[in-house]
């Protein structure tokens, strides 16, 4: 079912944490807040490192972060990124975090938002992101 919830509030909490990404390669600095059903919010920034592939992406920071607290079903994620954090665009999450994404939701109920502030941003479902997705649901039962 679908859940309400102050999508500029989840905003502000990704907009507080971008300053915190860890981006010296790139610049680019992204930061993700995930609402989760128990109604908590959980953080996450980009980590780069100087062997390119090591780095990890806000969203799935985020993510991780909630479910090695036990989370397990988002209801939504707001994303905010730019270059030195000048949020010019609105960042659309890459392919793997939008898998990870699908772990933990109902594609269909869960939302995407990509902001570039608390009043300006776009709204999606996972669905529209990453059609007739692979989920847990799809692996035949052992
Ligand atoms: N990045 C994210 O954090 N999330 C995305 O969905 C796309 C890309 C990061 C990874 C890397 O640190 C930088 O943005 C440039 O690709």
């Amino acid at each position: 079912m679908e859940k309400d919830f102050d999508r500029g509030e989840l905003i502000r909490h990704a907009l507080e944490q971008q300053k915190k990404a860890y981006a010296p390669y790139s610049g680019y600095q992204v930061a993700a807040a995930v609402l989760m059903d128990s109604g908590k919010v959980y953080t996450g920034v980009n980590v780069e490192n100087a062997s390119y592939p090591a780095g990890i992406c806000a969203e799935r920071n985020a993510i991780f972060h909630a479910a090695a607290c036990g989370e397990r079903r988002i209801t939504a994620i707001a994303v905010v990124a730019g270059l030195r954090g000048e949020n010019t665009e609105y960042s659309s999450p890459c392919g793997i975090c939008r898998q990870v994404m699908r772990e933990f939701c109902d594609p269909k109920e869960m939302r995407v938002i990509l902001a570039r502030t608390p009043e300006d941003y776009r709204e999606r479902t996972l669905e529209e992101l990453l059609p007739e997705s692979f989920g847990p649901e799809s692996l035949p039962r052992l």
